[in-house]
């Protein structure tokens, strides 16, 4: 349980924090977590060109947790069968294995990485926004006959160093037995997430284009995938929060891309899906 703080606690000056987040930053000192070893070989697998249904089918069925997970998920209206599925085996041959990579993928990164002990309602929300960015990032990837799997990824982890930042926050108001100003926690958050998702990409063994799309997304310059997951993230904020997509066509990314206005409106149209892959995953 995170440690509620006395009412009476001093603030942590916001300098001192980002001193302190910075010192454990740069001295690889915040603990980042394992790839568990299932998303793991899955990964691995998944990428191969030998890989085998039944491959990847045996590594789940090591996890009983996950198999129950991926069923409920591969019967959720995002994926809509036709019959309902009910093994593991007609699972994996129905929806193929980089659909059941992606799966495994989240699952795994919900338990392991989007958690932060008294922060539920915050980080469910990051999930769903990360969600929502690696599919329309997806969507993005397939207009521009780019790699939809690295996409995915891309954009599902591209905010992952907010859950790890929001965590060791609460460890140092633990430890120091201080307050932090929401805002400024929230601001500082925004500053160094980029940077410690890219570390964990990097500890995880993700493609280098991978942790580079996920340390450049806020990077104005960025080109690339980082630019692909920056777009995506901009439009699933839109999807998520209901807002009016307004000039979202005029936004540098689209130019970037080389994206017309007609395939704004393609990705724009794929809301529904979108909402429909974050119901699944939440
Ligand atoms: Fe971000
Ligand atoms: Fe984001």
């Amino acid at each position: 349980m995170l440690a509620v703080a006395e009412p009476c606690a001093p603030t942590i000056p916001s300098k001192a924090l980002r001193d302190e987040l910075e010192q454990r930053l740069g001295h690889g000192e915040i603990a980042l977590p394992v790839l568990p070893d299932v998303a793991a070989r899955v990964l691995a697998l998944a990428s191969r060109e030998d890989c085998s249904l039944e491959d990847l089918t045996d590594v789940l069925r090591n996890d009983p947790s996950m198999a129950g997970r991926m069923l409920e998920i591969a019967n959720s209206a995002a994926y809509s069968p036709k019959v309902r599925i009910v093994s593991l085996q007609q699972a994996v041959s129905r929806l193929g294995a980089s659909t059941i990579r992606d799966i495994a993928l989240v699952i795994s990164c919900k338990s392991r990485v989007f958690k932060v002990r008294g922060a539920t309602t915050k980080v469910r929300e990051i999930f769903r926004h990360s969600v929502a960015t690696a599919v329309v990032a997806q969507e993005i990837a397939r207009t521009r006959r780019d790699s939809v799997e690295e996409a995915f990824v891309g954009g599902l982890l591209h905010d992952v160093g907010q859950p790890l930042l929001f965590q060791e926050i609460a460890d140092i108001q633990e430890a120091l037995q201080t307050t932090v100003d929401p805002l400024r926690e929230s601001a500082l958050v925004d500053e160094l997430h980029a940077a410690l998702g890219a570390k964990l990409a990097k500890r995880w063994k993700l493609p280098p284009r991978t942790m580079r799309a996920i340390r450049d997304h806020h990077d104005p310059g960025a080109d690339g995938a980082a630019c692909a997951i920056s777009l995506a993230d901009s439009i699933a904020h839109v999807f998520l929060t209901e807002t009016d997509a307004g000039d979202l066509a005029q936004l540098p990314t689209v130019a970037a891309l080389n994206l017309y206005p007609d395939d704004v409106g393609a990705l724009l149209a794929r809301r529904h899906a979108v909402l429909e892959a974050v119901q699944a995953y939440a």
